[in-house]
């Protein structure tokens, strides 16, 4: 019997080799060349304005606050208001610059609740970390609107983001709406091509600010804060001159050109390959419409088309467990994202206050999503499920 895996990457192993030779024929396998390549290719694909190509989206989140902080004047305790149901990547990034998440509820969509956000706004309140979550952007207009009321900073967590488009409605709705890749939403978005994400290399991030002036000192941060990295510092004839200054404290935190370069070839294929994850979804969807005991999460009105890196379903709590052991049993392997981070011990101050992202975290399973999936196998999958229903 075949293995079903919840998440599984797919490569193009022959270019990407081909493209990683380019690297070590050329003697350059750091920062600079293909990296370069790719932050072009990224802001060409996106449209966004800039694009730093980093090891992950973790340190991404990290850099954003840092540079946030540093620039903004924030102070050690100004609080960040943020989503229990997440990976604990995006609250630990709040930790790691000594500022307080305060865990705000989720709606429908399983992305923040505006609602929520708003009753948690402080004096101390400096941003907002708002999750896209398997590729859906929940409200993220209000969001954005009460960023703007309130003077915050909007962090897109674009970890599963990769290839969603969002529409915008025009200021006349009869005009129609703009669509383009997510993120322009955000003051910066961070994305993650990590080993199962829809454009996976084997680690990396790409962290893309909205302004110019945050984008110079986070490539300097990322670079241990030196202010030219050394492939700006090499001619074309691969002459290397030594000198740099040191402005800042910064971390080790920038891309390589081997991750880029199987970045650069796996973009070819990203939207090619989220509408074959869009196609497993409709399948899925097709299949439970008349299942009343599995509810699946709406995707919100902003999505143009969804990256569908994950596909949630919502079952009753006292069976959850049942159904992932005994699809175990049968050699299909779902996941669950997420569970409530209030209840990991660095976060449990705030355990209980976010009531209905507890009650989905013991309600929800990720079905199998990724390119080898047929339909098959999603009619496999759900039959199973109903066999203990
Ligand atoms: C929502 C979310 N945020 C952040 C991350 C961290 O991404 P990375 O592994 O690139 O650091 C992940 C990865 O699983 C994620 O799912």
């Amino acid at each position: 019997m075949n293995k079903i895996n919840v998440l599984k990457p797919k490569y193009r192993t022959e270019e990407v080799l081909d493209e990683i030779k380019i690297c070590l024929d050329k003697g350059w396998t750091g920062m600079g060349f293909k990296t370069v390549e790719f932050e072009e290719a990224w802001k060409e694909y996106t449209k966004l304005p800039y694009a730093h190509f980093l090891q992950s989206n973790t340190v991404g989140l990290h850099l954003a606050l840092n540079v946030f902080k540093t620039q903004e004047g924030w102070n050690d305790g100004d609080e960040v208001i943020t989503t229990p149901l997440t990976f604990v990547s995006t609250n630990h990034s709040i930790l790691y610059e000594n500022l307080q998440p305060v865990f705000a509820d989720v709606d429908e969509t399983l992305c923040l609740s505006p609602e929520s956000v708003k009753k948690l706004i402080t004096p101390k309140t400096r941003a907002i970390m708002y999750v896209g979550m398997g590729g859906n952007i929940g409200d993220i207009s209000e969001i954005k609107y009460i960023c703007e009321e309130y003077g915050l900073k909007l962090i897109l967590d674009g970890a599963h983001m990769s290839g969603t488009y969002t529409k915008e409605s025009a200021p006349d709705p009869s005009w129609g709406y703009t669509i383009s890749h997510t993120g322009w939403e955000a003051d910066v978005t961070i994305f993650s091509f990590q080993a199962v994400k829809n454009l996976p290399t084997a680690d990396g991030g790409m962290i893309c600010f909205k302004e110019e002036k945050y984008d110079k000192l986070a490539r300097q941060l990322a670079w241990l804060g030196i202010d030219k990295d050394t492939y700006s510092r090499s001619d074309d004839k691969g002459s290397y001159k030594w000198e740099y200054k040191v402005p800042n404290v910064g971390f080790k935190y920038h891309g390589n050109s081997i991750m880029a370069s199987i970045g650069l070839v796996q973009l070819k294929y990203l939207d090619e390959d989220n509408d074959y994850r869009n196609q497993i979804a409709t399948w899925y969807d097709e299949l439970l419409e008349n299942i009343n005991d599995i509810k699946t999460i709406p995707l919100s009105w902003h999505i143009h088309k969804s990256s569908r890196h994950l596909y949630q379903i919502l079952v009753n709590e006292k069976k959850r467990d049942e159904i992932i052991n005994h699809l175990y049993k049968n050699e299909i392997y779902p996941g669950v994202h997420y569970v409530d981070n209030t209840l990991y011990p660095m976060y449990s101050l705030y355990g209980g206050t976010c009531p209905r992202a507890s009650e989905y975290s013991k309600q929800l399973i990720t079905l199998p999503i990724h390119l080898d999936i047929t339909k098959d196998d999603c009619t496999k999958i759900i039959e199973t499920i109903k066999e203990i229903l």
